[in-house]
């Protein structure tokens, strides 16, 4: 049996990830793929519960090293009990956040070395590498105005903050444009799938 295929989403809040993950899911299912949507961090019971403590606004004293680490012991768990064994059995895997979520907002966004977290990322995800990565880039106003209200303790943080995480991204599509394609997440719903199924059929019949 051929391997399955690893397809991430990434981006910042509001930009459409969840939105565009499950359009996706639900096509491919009607389509009689093999396929599953699971998100980062969590995804599996211990990843869950490090999910819970990432985003607990109480957690103000959390350092950008021990949030670095946390996210990749969630990821090491989900790589460990559901990517490996889902692309082993040929599944289309479809993952809202991986590793470059890590690098965008602990290593563009708080300053960790950006070749620490790499290096841990390695280790944590067993070397896997997504197949695509369908980068939505949103101005960040707009993204905070779609979420609302509720924002979580990342969430939070400043208009800085996240503009160096959306720079971020945007400086690892330029470095990786084989594998992460950029999206803008200012065009409707449909016009963003359309762009989004195009690519992933060309990824799919690779
Ligand atoms: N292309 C779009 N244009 C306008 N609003 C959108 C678009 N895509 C998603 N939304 C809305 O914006 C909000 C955030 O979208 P969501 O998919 O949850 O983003 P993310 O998962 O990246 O944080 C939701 O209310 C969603 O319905
Ligand atoms: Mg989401």
């Amino acid at each position: 049996m051929s391997r399955g295929k690893f397809i991430t989403f990434e981006g910042s809040e509001g930009c459409g990830k969840s939105t565009q993950s499950k359009m996706l899911l639900e096509r491919l299912q009607a389509a009689g793929r093999k396929v599953r949507l699971i998100r980062e961090p969590g995804g599996v019971a211990i990843s869950e519960k490090v999910r819970a403590i990432l985003l607990d606004k109480a957690n103000t004293a959390m350092n950008k090293e021990c949030e670095t680490l946390l996210y990749m012991a969630a990821r090491a768990q989900l790589v460990e009990e559901v990517i490996i064994p889902e692309l082993e059995k040929g599944t289309i895997l479809l993952c809202d956040r991986f590793l470059d979520s890590t690098v965008a907002y602990q290593g563009y966004g708080c300053g960790v070395p950006v070749e620490a977290i790499r290096s841990i990322g390695l280790f944590a995800a067993k070397g896997l590498q997504p197949d695509l990565t369908l980068f939505l880039d949103l101005d960040v106003t707009e993204g905070l105005r779609r979420r609302g209200a509720q924002l979580d303790r990342i969430e939070m943080r400043s208009m800085e903050y996240h503009n160096k995480v959306r720079n971020g991204y945007l400086s690892m599509a330029r470095q990786e444009p084989g594998r992460i394609m950029v999206i803008d997440g200012a065009l409707s719903r449909d016009a963003i799938f359309d762009l989004v199924l195009a690519r992933v059929e060309k990824t799919l019949s690779q």
